[in-house]
C-alpha cells in the first residue's frame, strides 16, 4: 500500500494499467464472487501497484461488518429537499460579474449544458488511463462531456491551456494523493496536450511532465493516505497490516515539497481500506481490523482521515523550505446507487447531472467532506500562515455529476458486461473515478482559476 520507489515510472504506469485490467479481467471471470486470497497476496508481489483501483483491491466481503455496511452504504435513496437550500439562496442575485471579480465563491453553482464539448478527446490524449477511457471503453452516450460549472456569480473561464503555461512559467504543479488524484493530474496533462506534447522526465519517486516552451513542471506523486504507513509488526497488530501513524507526514513525498511552488492534494477513499491507525505511538483504532471488539476504539476511520488531513497540512504550512500554494481539494464523491461498491451498487445508465430537486444525500461523503474540512481548520490555526492554503471544495458540485463516471465501461473488452443479470444484479463498475474527457476537467479550470487569483494578488 505504500509507495515504492523501485521501477522507472513509465514501466509503472504500464504494469500498474495491465494489472489493474487483469485483475478486473479475473474479477468478472469470477462473476461476482469476492476475489480469493491469491488475487489478493497478487497485489502484494507487484512492486508498485497504484493503479489499482479501490473498488477491486477492496473486495472482501467477509470482513465486512454491519457497521461498515453503514458507513459505506455510499447512496441513501432519501432524497433530502434541505440539502438543496444553500445552493438556491443566490439564485437571484445578479449574473453579471466577470471573472474579474476575485471573491466570487467557485462552489456554489450550477451545471449548465455547453455544446462547446470537451477540451480534448480520447484520441487527442495519448496518457489517459484506460480504465478513465469511457468512450474508448465504448460508453454509447457522449452528452456527459457537455456541461459547465457555473458559479453563480461568476463565470469560471474556459481552460486555456496557453494561458496556463504563462501563468506558471518556470514552475512546478504537483498533484499529490490516491487513484483520484491520478485522474486529475492527468485531466491536466491531457489539456495542456493540446497545444505542446510534454517531454517525460518521471524518475523513480514520481511521474514527471515538462513542458519546454515554459518550463513548466506537472508531477504527479503517490500517497494513499498522505500520512506515514509502515507494515512491520507493531504493539498487539502483526506484520501485513498498513500501520497508519497519523501524526506523522509521509515521509516519502515531505522529502519533496520544497521544489512544488503548487500541490493540489487529495484524499480519502482508502480510508476504507484495512488498516491500523496509531496515534502518538498507541494503537487506536483500525479499519476491518480490529480483534478484541470488547474494548472500544479511539479513532475510527472517519476521525483517522480528520487528524490525518491536520497532519499533512500542517507539515506542509510548517515546513520551513516549502514556501509554495496548497490547493486541498475536497472529497470525490462517489455514486453507487442501489447499494455500495461491492453489493452491486450501480451508476449505469445516467447520461445526465442530477438537478437539484433529486439530488440525493450521500451521508458517507457528507461525513467525510465534513471532517476533511475539520482538519482544514484545525491546521489553520496550528499554523504560522494561512495565506499559502485553500480550499478546493468541489464535493457538493460534484454530488450532481453521478453521470460522470465509467460504469460497467471500464475496459475495452468487447466481452464486458454492462447490463444487470437475470438477478437484477448490477455488473461491477466504476462510479467512484472519473471518465476522461469529463467532468474531472472542471477541477482543473478550478485549479487555473484558483492560481490565478492568488499569482494576480501577489502582484
Ligand atoms: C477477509 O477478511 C477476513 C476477516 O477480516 C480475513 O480473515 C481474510 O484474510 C480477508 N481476506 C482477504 C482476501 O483479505
Ligand atoms: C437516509 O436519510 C434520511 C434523511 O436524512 C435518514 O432519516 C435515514 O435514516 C437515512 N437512511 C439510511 C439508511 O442511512
Ligand atoms: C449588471 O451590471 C449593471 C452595471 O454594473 C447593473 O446595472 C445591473 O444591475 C447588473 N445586473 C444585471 C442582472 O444586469
Ligand atoms: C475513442 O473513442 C471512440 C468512440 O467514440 C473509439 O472509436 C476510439 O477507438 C477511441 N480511441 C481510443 C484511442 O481509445
Ligand atoms: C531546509 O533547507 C536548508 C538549507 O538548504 C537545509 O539545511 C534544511 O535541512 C532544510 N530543512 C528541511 C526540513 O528540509
Ligand atoms: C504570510 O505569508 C505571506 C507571503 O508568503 C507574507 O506576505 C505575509 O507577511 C505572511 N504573514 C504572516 C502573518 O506571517
Amino acid at each position: 500500500m505504500t509507495y515504492h520507489p523501485r521501477s522507472p515510472s513509465w514501466i509503472v504506469v504500464s504494469v500498474g494499467g495491465l494489472v489493474a485490467f487483469l485483475i478486473f479481467a479475473s474479477w468478472v471471470l469470477l462473476s461476482y464472487s469476492p476475489i480469493g486470497a491469491s488475487v489478493h497476496e497478487y497485489f502484494h508481489r507487484v512492486d508498485n501497484f497504484e493503479e489499482l483501483d479501490l473498488s477491486v483491491s477492496q473486495i472482501n466481503e467477509t470482513s465486512i461488518d454491519v457497521n461498515l455496511n453503514e458507513r459505506l452504504n455510499l447512496i441513501n435513496e432519501t432524497s433530502n429537499p434541505t440539502m438543496s437550500s444553500s445552493l438556491s439562496t443566490d439564485t437571484n442575485t445578479e449574473h453579471n460579474d466577470t471573472t474579474s471579480n476575485s471573491h466570487c465563491d467557485l462552489y456554489h453553482g450550477n451545471w449548465i449544458h455547453d455544446p462547446s464539448g470537451p477540451l480534448y478527446t480520447n484520441n487527442s490524449c495519448p496518457v489517459l488511463t484506460q480504465m478513465q477511457n469511457c468512450q474508448g471503453n465504448g460508453r454509447p452516450d457522449k452528452d456527459y462531456e457537455n456541461w459547465r460549472w457555473k458559479p453563480f456569480k461568476c463565470d469560471l473561464p474556459r481552460f486555456d491551456p496557453k494561458k496556463f503555461l504563462e501563468l506558471m512559467r518556470g514552475k512546478t504543479l504537483a498533484f499529490i494523493g490516491d487513484s483520484v488524484a491520478r485522474n486529475q493530474m492527468e485531466s491536466m496533462l491531457c489539456i495542456l496536450w493540446q497545444v505542446e506534447v510534454p517531454k517525460n522526465r518521471g524518475n523513480r519517486n514520481m511521474l514527471r511532465y515538462y513542458f519546454r516552451s515554459t518550463s513548466v513542471m506537472i508531477v504527479r506523486i503517490w500517497s494513499s493516505w498522505l500520512v506515514k504507513v509502515t507494515s512491520e509488526p507493531f504493539g498487539f497488530a502483526p506484520a501485513g497490516v498498513d500501520k497508519l501513524h497519523l501524526d506523522a507526514p509521509d515521509e516519502k513525498l515531505m522529502e519533496y515539497i520544497p521544489t512544488f511552488d503548487v500541490i493540489v492534494l487529495s484524499s480519502g477513499h482508502w480510508f476504507a481500506k484495512q488498516s491500523v491507525y496509531i496515534l502518538n505511538n498507541e494503537i487506536v483504532g483500525g479499519q476491518l481490523w480490529w480483534p478484541d471488539k470488547s474494548q472500544p476504539m479511539k479513532v475510527n476511520n472517519i476521525e483517522a482521515y480528520q487528524i490525518s488531513v491536520e497532519t499533512i497540512l500542517t507539515a506542509f504550512l510548517t515546513h520551513p523550505n516549502y514556501t509554495g500554494l496548497t490547493i486541498l481539494r475536497t472529497y470525490s464523491p462517489d455514486h453507487y446507487e442501489g447499494g455500495a461498491w461491492n453489493t452491486g451498487g450501480s451508476c449505469t445508465g445516467k447520461v445526465k447531472p442530477l438537478t437539484i430537486e433529486h439530488k440525493v444525500k450521500n451521508e458517507f461523503t457528507d461525513i467525510m467532506h465534513e471532517k476533511q474540512i475539520n482538519g482544514f481548520n484545525l491546521a489553520i490555526k496550528k499554523a504560522r500562515n494561512r495565506s499559502k492554503l485553500r480550499l478546493m471544495d468541489i464535493t457538493d458540485a460534484f454530488q450532481y455529476r453521478h453521470d460522470g463516471h465509467p460504469g460497467p465501461y471500464r475496459s475495452p473488452d468487447p466481452n464486458k458486461i454492462t447490463k444487470p443479470g437475470p438477478d437484477g444484479r448490477a455488473p461491477p463498475q466504476d462510479c467512484l473515478h472519473w471518465c476522461m474527457p469529463g467532468p474531472v476537467d472542471t477541477w482543473n479550470e478550478l485549479v487555473f482559476e484558483t492560481i490565478r487569483r492568488e499569482y494576480n494578488s501577489q502582484r
